[in-house]
């Protein structure tokens, strides 16, 4: 059974957060369009001295939702999340969980480490938590940590893919857990969301094709090259985060570097503070599914694609 949170959508689909590229005016759009729109926290970032952005950034994206749903009743908005790097890296998770929690964020989605602290600030605020995780062991440990739900990141994933396929990583999960089961990795057609479903997830979790839309905050010729690419133009790497990672082979060419020599990094180097932002502004990462984005669109453009698809394919299969 789904918490209710996530079982009202317009579509089975939850945005994932994405690195500088997910902010207010994608989530806004991505909620308005009835999916899960969200964004890392580590996203909001203020100069010194100045207001804290993150603070900004939750005020706005709930009272324009609020607004949506008194003008809207009949469409509601779907409900937003927030991601937290929990890694020694990243320096504000305490602040920025507070700011959560006093906030009532409804959706807290964790990576790269499962902390108790985290899912009890969630669940105290009333709300759920996801934990992404790549392999079995790292699923049994989120669930013994207190996470509600997970993300499998499987192969082909934008970002910190993982190494497995997603048959793998679902049915190894679904033989002990039957609580909410997110599929992320190249979904990028309403029939793939089907398809993760058919396979035993709940929702799927989609980022790269929410880069070619005119809300994301991406420069123009990032856009342009996730609509020109596909999985043939993806490398994986570890190199620029120390975390193994997909990324668009020719933004790595326009930087000087050969993707196809790239040298390895290890895990120590793992870095999601200042420095990074550098890293993926010129660095580009996208998943292997881009191949099926064609325009960028507004983003409730792409979600009623999604939709229109989705509807389509479940015709298709119940015809079988
Ligand atoms: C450019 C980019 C930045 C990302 N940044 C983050 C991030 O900050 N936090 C996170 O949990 N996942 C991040 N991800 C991974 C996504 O949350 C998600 O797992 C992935 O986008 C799903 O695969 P897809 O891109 O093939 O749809 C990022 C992905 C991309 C493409």
């Amino acid at each position: 059974m789904l918490p209710p949170i996530l079982a009202n959508l317009r579509i089975p689909v939850v945005a994932s957060p994405m690195f500088i590229v997910s902010g207010p005016e994608l989530v806004i759009a991505q909620c308005k369009a009835g999916i899960v729109g969200s964004f890392p926290a580590l996203n909001a970032r203020e100069k010194d001295g100045e207001p804290v952005q993150l603070e900004a950034w939750l005020t706005r994206i709930s009272e324009e939702l609020d607004r949506h749903n008194q003008a809207n009743p009949d469409r509601p908005a779907a409900p937003f999340a927030v991601n937290q790097i929990v890694h020694r890296s990243n320096a504000r998770l305490e602040r920025d969980i507070e700011i959560c929690h006093r906030h009532k964020v409804p959706i807290w989605i964790t990576s790269l480490g499962a902390r108790p602290e985290v899912n009890a600030a969630a669940h105290d605020c009333g709300g759920i938590a996801l934990h992404d995780i790549i392999n079995n062991t790292f699923a049994k440990k989120a669930i013994e940590k207190g996470a509600d739900g997970l993300i499998a990141v499987a192969a082909g994933a934008g970002g910190h893919a993982g190494p497995q396929s997603p048959f793998a990583l679902i049915q190894e999960i679904r033989e002990w857990f039957d609580g909410p089961l997110l599929l992320s990795g190249a979904i990028a057609t309403g029939r793939a969301v089907l398809a993760a479903q058919v396979m035993g997830a709940d929702l799927a979790y989609i980022g790269s094709p929410f880069i070619a839309t005119e809300e994301a905050n991406a420069q123009p010729d990032y856009k342009r090259m996730i609509v020109d690419s596909g999985a043939m133009d993806i490398v994986t790497t570890s190199l620029f985060t120390g975390v193994s990672g997909n990324y668009l082979a020719q933004s790595i060419k326009n930087s000087g570097l050969d993707p196809d020599n790239l040298d390895r990094a290890d895990a120590s180097s793992m870095n999601f503070g200042m420095t990074s932002v550098k890293a993926w502004s010129q660095i580009w990462g996208a998943g292997q599914g881009i191949g099926a984005v064609h325009d960028v669109v507004p983003a409730g453009a792409l979600v009623d694609r999604l939709a229109g698809e989705y509807a389509a394919a479940k015709a298709a299969v119940a015809a079988m």
